[in-house]
């Protein structure tokens, strides 16, 4: 635990001291669970938000975008049972007066038995050497299954009586496993209560006419309230889909983890709208295709899994997270949710307005049936920025930090370096930087020996150094340094763009995809 908070505490400040991720307002002593993206972050946030919008939108002709208001009318939250059922079980310390969500505690708890499990296996590990078989090992000894079970049969207890509402036993099940509050280490809880997760606010100009509001806590009903427009206009055929990015607002209990659980935060959402009786095999299509998506990255197959939800949300028929291994463990980056008609259903009841299909080849209307898929940006931001920090020990017997960011993210994508500040180098490497930056975000530095400059861009995340030096002025060659081998080649300057274009060009990652 301790390496995995040490780890934890540097990604950070890592983000912080390289202008990634700031905390909001600072200079006030900030604000809890609310960040600001700084001059990296933000071109980091953006790109990821291209490489799923390409994938999703681009990529697909029955797939079209869609960019509505966090404003919604009020109604919409009664509809989608936001105002009724959108809570979290919250439980009190009455000792440290700290509040806690009750569904976390006891996943926490689970957690730390999971640390266990990856103890065992360490220890096998290195005591069968090449022998070793993992999943062999994990299904039969018996600490490791006893474990497994343990967990198998919290969690399940835990999502029946969260899905029957039993707040009671949520409760018994905290004082049973001894769960103590982390911060006094007392076991004095209060009983369990529901919390709803909106936040409020007022449309108008006078106290009397004004309407009460919500900030959106997801963006799909954006999508909902706008799918026959969209089918209209777009003139679309089911199966298709709708996808948006945007803000939501959360009033989370437990907001903590960095920017993993923010109070504002983006999501990446889309609806695709299918025949009714359908849904299984679209559940079993987008759950593929989105892990697809993410191990096209190439950050390490083992870091994903699938979790199937034992508590399904009020609107879904099957659900499951892929989970990505976070510095704090296994955790949910992203939803794949069968949505049935629930929401659509809801939108024609309160709104009185039929939202339903003329399928020409049945010859007759539907309410359609919805797969979700749905990631939040910050915690995919984190996962890859997590993922990409990593120590290096080198063969000269130093270390080196480096942030292997999928180079077709990475904020800046090459760095222009004069070997010296004189002899009429910086102008040629001013000349490669103002003919790159048409195509590509490019840096000048011209500060510090040469080996320090590449050091800085290691560590920011930059995939190329491009160095221009004496010879460069004869044979109008330069060096190129790639940041994950390190390694150096001499190539001529007109074969700058296309080198550069081919290792980071979405092209190049998405078709891992296939
Ligand atoms: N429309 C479905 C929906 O909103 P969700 O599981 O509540 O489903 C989807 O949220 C995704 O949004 C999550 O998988 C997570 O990546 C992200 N997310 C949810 N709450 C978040 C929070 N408070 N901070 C950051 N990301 C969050």
């Amino acid at each position: 635990m301790a390496n995995q908070d040490d780890q934890f505490k540097k990604v950070i400040s890592h983000a912080k001291e390289y202008g990634y991720v700031f905390q909001s307002s600072e200079i006030y002593d900030g604000l809890s669970a609310v960040y600001d993206y700084a001059q990296n972050g933000v071109e980091l946030k953006k790109n990821i938000r291209d490489y799923w919008w390409k994938a999703m939108v681009q990529m697909n002709e029955n797939i079209v975008g869609l960019d509505a208001a966090i404003f919604m009318h009020p109604t919409t939250w009664k509809a989608s049972g936001h105002v009724d059922a959108f809570n979290d079980p919250l439980i009190d310390n009455k000792d440290s007066k700290k509040r806690y969500r009750a569904d976390v505690l006891i996943e926490d708890y689970c957690a730390k038995i999971e640390t266990k499990i990856e103890k065992e296996v360490k220890k096998a590990e290195k005591r069968f050497g090449e022998a070793f078989n993992k999943a062999e090992f994990i299904s039969t000894n018996g600490r490791v299954v006893g474990y497994q079970e343990k967990i198998n049969t919290i969690l399940s207890r835990m999502g029946k009586s969260l899905e029957n509402e039993d707040l009671a036993d949520v409760k018994a099940l905290i004082e049973e496993l001894e769960i103590a509050c982390p911060l006094s280490g007392s076991k004095n809880w209060t009983d369990v209560k529901q919390f709803n997760l909106m936040f409020g606010t007022k449309l108008g100009a006078s106290a009397e006419s004004a309407m009460d509001l919500y900030l959106r806590p997801e963006t799909a009903q954006g999508i909902f309230v706008n799918f026959l427009n969209v089918q209209k206009t777009g003139r679309m055929k089911i199966p298709f889909g709708i996808a948006q990015t945007g803000k939501a607002f959360r009033n989370e209990i437990v907001a903590r983890q960095f920017i993993f659980r923010m109070r504002e935060f983006e999501q990446m959402e889309m609806q695709f709208f299918i025949k009714p009786g359908t849904q299984k095999e679209w559940y079993e299509h987008w759950k593929e295709t989105r892990l697809k998506w993410h191990l096209s990255l190439g950050m390490g197959q083992d870091n994903y899994r699938f979790h199937d939800h034992e508590k399904l949300a009020h609107y879904a028929d099957a659900a499951a997270d892929i989970e990505f291994k976070f510095p704090f463990g296994f955790k949910e980056l992203e939803g794949i949710h069968s949505r049935t008609d629930f929401d659509l259903s809801q939108h024609e009841k309160f709104s009185g307005k039929k939202l339903q299909y003329f399928d020409h080849e049945e010859n007759k209307s539907y309410v359609p049936y919805v797969l979700e898929t749905s990631i939040g940006l910050d915690r995919m931001f984190l996962a890859v920025f997590s993922n990409a920090l990593q120590e290096e020990a080198l063969e000269n017997g130093t270390t080196r930090t480096v942030l292997k960011l999928p180079s077709v993210l990475a904020p800046v994508k090459a760095a222009i370096l004069p070997l010296v500040k004189k002899d009429g180098l910086p102008e040629v490497a001013k000349e490669i930087l103002e003919d790159l930056k048409w195509d590509f975000n490019v840096i000048y530095d011209e500060k510090d020996a040469v080996g320090r400059r590449y050091r800085r861009q290691d560590a920011n995340g930059t995939p190329f150094c491009i160095t221009v030096d004496h010879d460069t002025l004869e044979d109008q060659s330069v060096t190129i340094r790639h940041r994950d081998s390190m390694e150096q080649e001499r190539v001529k300057i007109s074969d700058l763009k296309a080198i550069i274009k081919s290792e980071v060009e979405v092209r190049t990652w998405l078709k891992k995809m296939k």
